[in-house]
């Protein structure tokens, strides 16, 4: 196993270690309505983790201070949403930045490893991150557009924030997200955002879309294998365990690391991932000219936050996502989505 870890940890902690953790009293004993989610994922993920999350979305959801890796949390603050609209109207922006959210942009970007295995040598994995699909009811039919024209990939990747708000509802992001799928021609892995709720993992699941809560799947092609890797949310909800996720990795193989925000790239690049993979910053979305953005939401250098950036050993991508949050404008900040072709050398 890599990652010299001595004893790898079982999927669950002994009942001795659990009766440790705090546990609120909202997730000690699963709710009814959170049975089906515990049938679901407990037996994979383990009840510790399904607790913690399900624990700090029950108490710390949509907070604008304080929780999460950050100290302020825009898209937590909604009475600001419409400001913001009003003062780009005011500006003559408006029209202009909900045109570009809609244009969708193809992006190709080369990752070049020394040790991918001859087979994998032009695999080709399509990104797509920060999809916030049920913000305006035609931004799905942009990534439709643009997916419907896109072929020559192995693989999907969905990096997280399917869902515009980051509480309540999630039925109408699921919904679309059915639309989007069909014109995905390949299979899809993803994991989840700060915009997300654990909760949504079934019917994310009964799409077609495998979620990684902190969970490796091998990939195989003629003979050989490269691991995709996945954690839950590092940004607001801390749910992330790199450790987890590494375990049964093989040392020297090359590994894959979805993550939805990118600030887990020192962390990644130690646990000897070769390629990270990660968006939440949205490229700051609203950007001044020459695409300097004002905000990037996110606690690391702004290197990392937007295109491909290496640190030590491991490459990465930080999408600016296909999607919009807070309003549905870009300006100087072209949504994307990207084809990652892996390459030996
Ligand atoms: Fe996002």
């Amino acid at each position: 196993m890599r990652r010299a870890m001595s004893t790898p940890p079982s999927p669950q902690p002994a009942s001795g270690a659990r009766a440790a953790f705090p546990r609120s009293s909202s997730t000690a004993t699963p709710s009814p309505s959170d049975s089906a989610l515990y049938a679901h994922l407990e037996p994979r993920i383990g009840r510790c983790h399904l607790n913690q999350r399900l624990g700090i979305e029950n108490d710390f959801e949509a907070r604008v201070f304080g929780q999460g890796r950050t100290f302020f949390h825009i898209e937590n603050w909604y009475s600001i949403h419409g400001l913001m609209r009003q003062f780009l109207r005011m500006m003559w922006l408006h029209d202009q930045g909900r045109k570009n959210a809609r244009h969708i942009q193809v992006r190709h970007h080369t990752f070049f490893l020394k040790n991918l295995p001859v087979a994998f040598d032009g695999y080709t994995i399509l990104h797509i991150t920060d999809l916030h699909l049920d913000m305006a009811a035609d931004l799905p039919d942009a990534l439709i557009e643009v997916l419907a024209g896109v072929e020559g990939y192995d693989l999907c990747v969905l990096t997280g924030d399917f869902r515009a708000q980051t509480f309540g509802p999630y039925a109408a992001a699921i919904k679309a997200l059915g639309r989007v799928l069909p014109f995905i021609k390949s299979p899809a892995y993803g994991v989840l955002g700060n915009h997300d709720s654990i909760r949504m993992v079934p019917a994310l699941e009964d799409l077609g879309v495998r979620i990684l809560l902190n969970e490796a799947v091998r990939l195989e092609r003629g003979g050989k294998a490269v691991y995709l890797a996945g954690i839950d949310d590092p940004h607001y909800y801390r749910a992330d365990n790199l450790e987890k996720a590494a375990d049964g990795i093989p040392d020297h193989a090359v590994s894959i690391l979805l993550s939805h925000s990118p600030e887990m790239y020192r962390h990644a690049a130690y646990a000897n991932f070769d390629i990270m993979l990660s968006g939440h910053t949205h490229g700051g979305q609203i950007c001044l000219p020459g695409r300097i953005p004002l905000m990037l939401n996110a606690k690391a250098p702004r290197a990392i936050c937007r295109g491909p950036w290496r640190y030590q050993s491991l490459q990465g991508y930080t999408s600016v996502g296909s999607g919009v949050s807070v309003v549905d404008i870009r300006l100087n900040c072209p949504p994307e989505i990207v084809l990652h072709r892996l390459r030996r050398g």
